[in-house]
């Protein structure tokens, strides 16, 4: 059995932020969660987190089958690992909820190596801070932390990253036997290498080969530099997989997006969540895309869109809003200043100009004219509009739901729709017109004589 342990119970006082330090997030996903990916990618289903400062907010961020620990007090490292005890089982690797940047291909070396304990070290210009790799005959002998340590074990360039594969009987054994006897007064977890090498078992090192996967994200400006490098590797990677990025400097695409080739980023463009855009998509300038779906061929130009799916051939924008739940199928137009929530347009509708669709059905075909507005919501519920396929909806008229337009109907401009309308039937709802034939010279020679 394979499991992963996140430590992420610290205050992250050097934040100076009033939320956990590992809700803060880096291309719009919280850092803990960018660590739990990695596991998962590393072939590990059973995640757990300790938690602590902020415990309850953290926890919110989590998906459910993450099993959450609360560590009351945050007493040192294997005080962390012992708050997840009933959670100790077969190879069990331990993470940093702060280190998001850790590859699966390193958590997966540490569940491959066989000793009871593996430390994933890492050789390093500046080891301040860190803990130092103490070794005998080439092999680990103990885990010495900064405070800890002596002049001559400060000068050693391999720390410990403070990840690390266990074997859990050993974990286990060890946590036993840790005792808060150092400067800090606290459990370190580092202690189990002396501890496992006094009891028989085995302890390795495995060394890290970029030194990025280390970095934690330990005040805001650390968590700004792990920021960039993310960006740059996921933007150098979709280049290089054949996606057209104009301008990477201004262009931003979260982990867990995913872009065919083909497509284009125009500059100003944030891409973030669980999206997809397909082959020739062109998305941008200045557009955001959130968990959404985008097919081939469609154009999204100067909008925001969250949790909407677009359909092939499609154009949005510019300056238009896609809201949750709002599905596009193919060839549909939405022009500028159009706002689409919980609505369904189908095959070729358009929406070019000024125009509210909320909780609607749009049939195929059907031509929303500039300024239709769906009154969805009576003051106490959202209503349903339901219009058919090839109906015309003359401009500025207000559809007041719920209400059901009929296939082929047609609205004339300006009304106030509140009764259904049947197939073929022309509906107006305003007021008639009346032409008051010279009264405007009426009016003028009564000043006169004044
Ligand atoms: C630890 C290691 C050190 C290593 C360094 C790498 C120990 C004793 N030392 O030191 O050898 O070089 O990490 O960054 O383990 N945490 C809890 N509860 C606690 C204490 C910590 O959840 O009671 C979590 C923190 O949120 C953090 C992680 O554990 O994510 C590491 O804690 P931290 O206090 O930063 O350890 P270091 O002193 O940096
Ligand atoms: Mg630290």
């Amino acid at each position: 059995m394979k499991r992963a342990l996140i430590l992420a119970g610290g205050l992250g006082k050097r934040m100076h932020s009033p939320r956990p330090k590992v809700i803060h997030e880096i291309l719009g996903k919280p850092v803990v969660k960018w660590v739990i990916d990695a596991a998962r990618r590393a072939g590990i289903n059973d995640v757990g987190v300790v938690v602590g400062h902020g415990g309850k907010t953290v926890k919110n961020v989590l998906d459910e089958d993450v099993k959450v620990y609360f560590q009351p007090e945050q007493l040192g490292t294997a005080d962390a690992v012992k708050s997840a005890m009933e959670f100790l089982d077969g190879r069990i690797v331990i993470l940093y909820g702060d280190v998001p940047l850790v590859r699966p291909s390193t958590i997966k070396k540490l569940l491959e190596n066989g000793a009871d304990m593996t430390v994933l070290t890492a050789n390093t210009e500046k080891p301040d801070g860190y803990g130092r790799i103490v070794r005998k005959n080439g092999e680990i002998f103990k885990i010495v932390e900064d405070a800890d340590a002596t002049a001559e074990e400060l000068k050693i360039h391999e720390i410990n990253s403070g990840m690390y594969a266990f074997n859990a009987d050993a974990l286990k054994l060890a946590l036993k036997r840790i005792t808060p006897n150092n400067q800090k007064g606290e459990y370190y977890l580092t202690d189990a290498v002396d501890i496992l090498l006094k009891e028989g078992r085995t302890v390795d090192t495995v060394k890290i080969e970029n030194e990025l996967e280390i970095l934690g994200a330990n005040t805001q400006k650390e968590l700004s530099l792990l920021f960039r490098i993310a960006r740059e590797e996921i933007l150098v990677s979709l280049m290089n997989s054949g996606i057209t990025i104009e301008d990477p400097a201004s262009t931003f695409v979260g982990p867990d997006v995913h872009i065919e080739r083909g497509a284009v980023l125009k500059p100003f463009t944030f891409i973030y969540g669980n999206s997809f855009i397909a082959s020739e998509a062109v998305i941008g300038p200045a557009t955001t895309l959130v968990n959404t779906i985008v097919g081939e061929r469609s154009s999204i130009c100067r909008s925001e869109c969250d949790e909407a799916k677009v359909g092939k051939n499609c154009s949005v924008g510019p300056f238009s809003r896609l809201r949750p739940g709002t599905v596009l199928e193919d060839n549909v137009k939405i022009g500028n200043y159009v706002e689409v929530k919980n609505s369904h347009l189908f095959e070729n509708v358009k929406a070019q100009h000024l125009t509210y669709l909320g909780d609607a059905t749009v049939g195929a075909g059907t031509n929303v004219g500039a300024g239709t507005i769906t009154c969805n919501y009576d003051g106490v519920k959202k209503n349903k509009t339901t219009i058919g396929k090839h109906v015309f909806i003359g401009s500025n008229s207000a559809l007041v739901a719920p209400v059901k337009i009929s296939d082929n109907a047609m609205i004339g401009a300006g009304s106030v729709i509140t009764e259904d309308v049947p197939a073929y039937a022309l509906a107006l709802g305003r007021a008639r017109q009346i032409n008051k034939e010279g009264w405007v010279l009426k009016k003028m020679e009564a000043n006169d004589e004044k």
